[in-house]
């Protein structure tokens, strides 16, 4: 079995310039796909709330949706690591708060670490975290938990005052002790002029090549949804057509009685079957045993699937 991926092998890739993958997911059959595909990072992303929940934001989603979601992601993934999202409202109260959910995410999941937003606002949460040895990845750029301040899903750090923010970000979050950080949609030189001020890897989505890595939403990248086509997102297949399609065809076969077929059903051995037969329904059970007597010179063999 692959040895599993850690922080340090990724901050081995960043200082050789490899590149690292990162890709969300969200259960046990996305998490083994993103593992058997060899990404080597998986993020159980409070985007759980939108792409597989059904809320407008991520705002709703709970410890307990986290716990639940990734607890199941650990189950599929044998080498990647797993990072979880603290959801909102389970650390902006102050870093005991965040101590007690990020420890109940680690013991509770198995995960290898927790991902919570914010730059300086969430330094020293993130410096007491990382002290009690639970091992953290920092958020900055667009912070989708504070999408009611930021007014929408948009690119940040495009101001002077607001790029020299970032970088400020950034850097406090690195010297916080976050073993990596994700830059939201922010500009290619603003993203690139982090990455060579900071010297743990940084995790781009909408934040162009100049990064140690790439993380995207598995729904993006795998064309689930039509109405949901992010612009940094390439769709590397339309998956979501491929299953409406099959199961447009499943419906059909079934309504035209042409599934299932003798293929997809089970038998039972013929001289069983004709003893059975002979036992009319209204026949009470003792007389039953006459023929079941029978049945035992007549083996039935088990299912055969
Ligand atoms: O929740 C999430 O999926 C994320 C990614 C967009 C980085 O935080």
């Amino acid at each position: 079995m692959a040895k599993p991926v850690t922080i340090l092998d990724l901050q081995k890739k960043r200082d050789e310039g490899t590149p690292i993958t990162m890709v969300t997911a969200y259960d046990y059959p996305t998490a083994r796909m993103a593992d058997e595909a060899g990404v080597d990072l998986i993020l159980v992303g409070d985007t759980l709330g939108m792409v597989v929940l059904g809320y407008d934001s991520t705002l709703p989603v709970t410890v307990e949706d986290m716990i639940h979601h990734g607890r199941a992601a650990v189950r599929g993934a044998k080498r990647a690591h797993v990072v979880v999202d603290m959801p909102f409202g389970s650390y902006q109260g102050g870093w005991q708060q965040a101590m007690e959910n990020a420890t109940r995410i680690l013991k509770e999941t198995g995960c290898g670490s927790v991902k919570l937003e914010g730059g300086q606002r969430s330094a020293e949460t993130v410096a007491r975290l990382v002290e009690a040895g639970i091992p953290v990845m920092g958020h900055v750029g667009l912070t989708p938990q504070s999408v009611n301040q930021t007014g929408g899903f948009r690119v940040q750090g495009k101001t002077p005052r607001d790029a020299v923010h970032l970088i400020s970000d950034a850097k406090a979050l690195a010297a916080a002790g976050a073993y990596a950080i994700v830059l939201e949609l922010v500009p290619t030189a603003l993203s690139h002029m982090i990455t060579q001020r900071v010297s743990v890897p940084t995790i781009g989505i909408g934040a162009g090549p100049f990064v140690n890595g790439q993380v995207q939403v598995w729904h993006d990248i795998l064309g689930m949804y039509d109405d949901l086509r992010p612009k940094h997102a390439r769709r590397f297949a339309e998956v979501g057509d491929v299953i409406r399609g099959a199961l447009r065809e499943y419906v059909e076969a079934v309504r035209a009685g042409e599934f299932p077929t003798a293929r997809e059903s089970f038998y039972m051995d013929e001289r069983a079957l004709d003893l059975i037969r002979r036992m009319t329904p209204d026949q009470d059970m003792s007389q039953a045993e006459q023929v079941l007597s029978e049945l035992q010179d007549a083996p039935v063999p088990g299912i055969d699937r």
